[in-house]
């Protein structure tokens, strides 16, 4: 999707940040500010200001920052196309988003019309439920599951009938198009022409933090041998990018900081019965890293309930993966006795489902645990040093895939190495064989990682980087003269280089910009949280010259030393370069006229 020209900042100018922040927070006038509790983390006092002349919004506690579209982004878990969307729709702002042809499988039938129908669907099977005659038997069924009446409503559950043509004569009445009803997956054409796919079946719409019904599971009420059935992959609908029931748990994920994942629908509902609110289940896949990233935008910690060790097994390897690529922190634990989350609720309770979550194990100590009962627990060198191998293949896998950086790198050789009992450099060592060459690609890969990394060390390179980000941010007018010394080129640390970029389209010929509007154009929250980080920092104009020259110098000098092939250098050497805790000298900062 593309947007059109100057949209972002209509949408802005029509959305005031004030109101929008105070949609979901309480906000008090501070000064020329705004302020309240920041819900982005577990805030007690308030944290959270909200700029109305800048329009911009910052949290001092935990760093979160941006424009409106950023707030929406983060609070409501949208992507940025979404967000400008949903203000643009809340501002009567019509929006044409262009189609781009090379994205994904063509269609011609929209995600918005799949929701519609999907939507009125969902609509149709709850009447079903809630009628006297026709829901009875479901409505037993549901009894004897032991989900309440609270949740049946809080869940949207409904009931599609036992006959070939309840939904499809329904939908013919309200004259929807076959061609959708195919693609929304709700019939299925045979030899005698459509029938209705789901039947006989406890309708769970699966919907996402944004309100959309994405599709179904269905469970049969009978012996059909498929226990359930999905709406099929469409452009609406990908199990492997959403979770079950993230519209009720989404608030609870955000103010507990976890977000629990099982596997199956009448665990989620029986957890949120017992008022464990922050728990969602994958769509009978194992966890992905659509998944992972998914539930990283609400929290960062997240526990993995499996139905039992055999099951727990074979998903914690993916699991590890996706930890260490995605970087986040997950905790697995599994349901005693083959049970599963919603049957162990009904029989334990809630709390000891707390319990069973509290207790639950670092995946990557978990992973250990499991191979080394696979290769015998036994101290046979041979044994031992096969489980090594086979979990430090993993380890290695993801770490070259993905965006760990070497300060996060070094954290889990030191947890591997107290994990497996031997010293982190034999770790490093290993782990450097199987994905050379991790330090170079360490300094390029920050992206994601929080922004406060950048600060304690991983680099004087980085440092540079930020530091004329920062002088030019608080003062536009010293870009042109530091245009002169450095380009996109010389920034190597992604958001770096995109801030760059950014401030070198506003301000080419240009001397003043506005930091919402500049915020406006940026899609990523790291980003946008380091702008915000950055601007504003107070300092005066001859402090950030000085500032800006030393930091052009330092990062001339760190480009000359990387282009000494980093594979010619010595491990010591490189990490002199990339790790060294570190600022660009200011002893001497007037080495280069500014
Ligand atoms: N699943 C599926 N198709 C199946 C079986 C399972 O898609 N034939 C998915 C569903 O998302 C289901 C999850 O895997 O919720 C977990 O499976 P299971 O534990 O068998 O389902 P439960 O939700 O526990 O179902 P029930 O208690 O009703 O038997
Ligand atoms: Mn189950």
């Amino acid at each position: 999707m593309k947007l059109e020209h100057g949209i972002i900042s209509r949408v802005q100018q029509a959305n005031d940040i004030v109101d929008i922040v105070s949609e979901h927070v309480n906000l008090a006038r501070k000064g020329k500010e705004m302020v309240g509790l920041c819900p982005f983390h577990d805030d007690h006092k308030p944290s959270m200001y909200v700029n109305p002349d800048k329009q911009i919004f910052k949290c001092f506690a935990c760093g979160a920052g941006g424009d409106v579209i950023k707030f929406v982004q983060m609070r409501e878990g949208l992507s940025f196309m979404r967000s400008v969307e949903r203000l643009a729709r809340r501002a009567g702002i019509n929006v044409n988003f262009s189609k781009q042809a090379s994205n994904g499988p063509r269609s011609d039938v929209d995600s918005a019309d799949i929701e519609k129908v999907n939507r009125w669907a969902m609509k149709f099977w709850q009447q079903n439920l809630q009628n006297e005659s026709v829901g009875a038997r479901c409505r037993e069924y549901i009894q004897h599951r032991k989900i309440n009446e609270k949740s049946i409503v809080e869940f949207g559950l409904g009931f599609a009938q036992d006959r070939w043509d309840d939904f499809l004569s329904a939908a013919r009445q309200k004259q929807i198009s076959e061609k959708l009803l195919l693609a929304a997956g709700m019939v299925v054409k045979g030899d005698g022409g459509l029938y209705d796919k789901f039947r006989n079946r406890l309708m769970f719409p699966i919907i996402d933090a944004s309100s959309r019904v994405l599709g179904f599971g269905g469970r049969t009420l009978g012996e059909d041998p498929a226990k359930y059935m999905n709406s099929p992959t469409s452009v609406l609908f990908d199990k492997s990018n959403c979770v079950y029931g993230l519209d009720k748990a989404r608030h609870e994920i955000v103010s507990s900081g976890r977000a629990v994942v099982v596997e199956g629908y009448t665990d989620v509902i029986m957890a949120h019965q017992n008022e464990c609110k922050n728990v969602v289940a994958t769509l009978g896949t194992s966890l992905t890293a659509g998944h992972g990233k998914l539930l990283r935008r609400f929290a960062k910690d997240m526990v993995l309930i499996f139905d039992s060790d055999i099951a727990g097994a074979a998903a914690a390897e993916r699991a590890l993966e996706i930890c260490l690529a995605e970087m986040i922190d997950i905790r697995v634990a599994s349901v005693p006795k083959g049970k599963d989350p919603c049957d162990f609720i009904l029989s334990a309770g809630g709390e000891a489902f707390v319990e069973l979550i509290g207790n639950a194990v670092d995946v990557m100590e978990y992973r250990w645990a499991r191979l080394s009962e696979k290769f015998g627990n036994s101290d046979n060198l041979t044994d031992r040093r096969r489980a090594m191998e086979e979990f430090l293949r993993t380890v290695s896998t993801a770490l070259k895939g993905g965006k760990v950086d070497a300060i996060m790198q070094g954290l889990i050789i030191n947890r591997l190495a107290r994990i497996l009992q031997i010293q982190p450099e034999d770790i490093r060592k290993e782990i450097e064989r199987r994905s050379r060459p991790i330090e170079r690609a360490a300094a390029n890969t920050i992206e994601n990682v929080k922004i406060s990394k950048i600060d304690t060390g991983i680099g004087f390179g980085a440092k540079a980087q930020e530091e004329i980000i920062e002088a030019v941010l608080n003062e536009p007018r010293l870009f042109e003269s530091a245009a002169k010394r450095v380009g996109a080129n010389d920034f190597d640390i992604p958001v770096l280089k995109e801030s760059w970029q950014l401030l070198e389209q506003r301000l080419t010929g240009n001397n003043e910009f506005s930091l919402a509007e500049l915020l406006g154009q940026v899609e990523s929250q790291e980003t946008a949280r380091l702008i915000v980080k950055l601007s504003d920092n107070g300092q005066d104009v001859e402090t950030l010259r000085k500032r800006l020259a030393g930091a052009v110098n330092a990062l001339a000098e760190y480009n000359i030393k990387k282009e000494q092939t980093p594979d010619d250098l010595s491990d010591e050497e490189l990490r002199k370069i990339t790790s060294v805790k570190g600022k660009p000298d200011r002893r001497n900062p007037g080495l280069m006229p500014i």
